[in-house]
C-alpha cells in the first residue's frame, strides 16, 4: 500500500476509468480531490503495478471515502479490504473519528465489503444514482474510528 497525491493523478485516473468505465474522471479533477491537507489517495500495488485505489478526505474530525476501486482482474483477493483498512488508518492519523461513504443500494460486492469492516447504514438517498436502467438509491454508511 502506498500513499499517493496530485502527482499520481494520471495513474489514479487510469484506475478510475478501468474500475468505473461508465464514470471516467479527468486527472485534473482527481488532483484537486486528493490535494493535501484534507485530500489523500492510496494505491494498492501488486509488485510495482497499481491494482486498486482510494480517493478520500478528512477534515473537522470526519473522513469520507470518495471512491474506491480494484481492477476487475484483481478482485476477490483481499485488495479492497486492505484499501479500506489503510484508509481507516490514514483517516485516524488525520484525527478523524468517523469515516463516511456512499454506496449504491444495488452494489452487493461493495456493501458486503463495508459491512464486514464495521460500516453501518446511517442514511438513504433515494434516486441518488441515475442509471440507464433507472434511479438507484445511495446508502450512507459510517464507521466509528477507534482511538489507539
Ligand atoms: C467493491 C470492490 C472495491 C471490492 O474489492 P475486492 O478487492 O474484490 O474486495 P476483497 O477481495 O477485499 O473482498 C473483501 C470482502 O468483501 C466481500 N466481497 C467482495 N466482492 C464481493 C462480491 N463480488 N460478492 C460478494 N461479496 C464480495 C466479501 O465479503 C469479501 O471477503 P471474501 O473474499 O473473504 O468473501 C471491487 O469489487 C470493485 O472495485 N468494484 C467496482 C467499483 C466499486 O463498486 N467500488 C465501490 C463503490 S462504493
Amino acid at each position: 500500500m502506498q500513499t499517493a497525491g496530485p502527482l499520481d493523478a494520471e495513474i489514479l485516473a487510469a484506475l478510475q476509468s478501468a474500475c468505473f468505465p461508465e464514470e471516467p474522471w479527468d486527472a485534473g479533477s482527481i488532483a484537486s480531490l486528493c490535494a493535501p491537507p484534507e485530500g489523500f489517495a492510496l494505491l494498492a500495488l501488486r509488485g510495482d503495478e497499481p491494482v486498486g485505489f482510494v480517493l478520500a478526505r478528512a477534515a473537522a474530525g470526519e473522513g469520507e471515502i470518495l471512491v474506491i476501486g480494484v481492477l476487475p482482474a484483481e478482485r476477490r483477493s483481499g485488495v479492497g479490504r486492505r484499501l479500506v483498512e489503510a484508509t481507516l488508518a490514514h483517516a485516524r492519523q488525520l484525527d478523524a473519528e468517523a469515516l463516511f461513504l456512499e454506496v449504491a443500494e444495488d452494489n452487493g460486492a461493495a456493501r458486503t465489503l463495508y459491512m464486514a469492516n464495521d460500516f453501518f447504514s446511517v442514511g438513504r438517498r433515494p434516486g441518488y444514482y441515475k442509471r440507464p436502467s433507472g434511479p438507484v438509491a445511495a446508502l450512507v454508511l459510517r464507521h466509528t474510528i477507534r482511538k489507539v
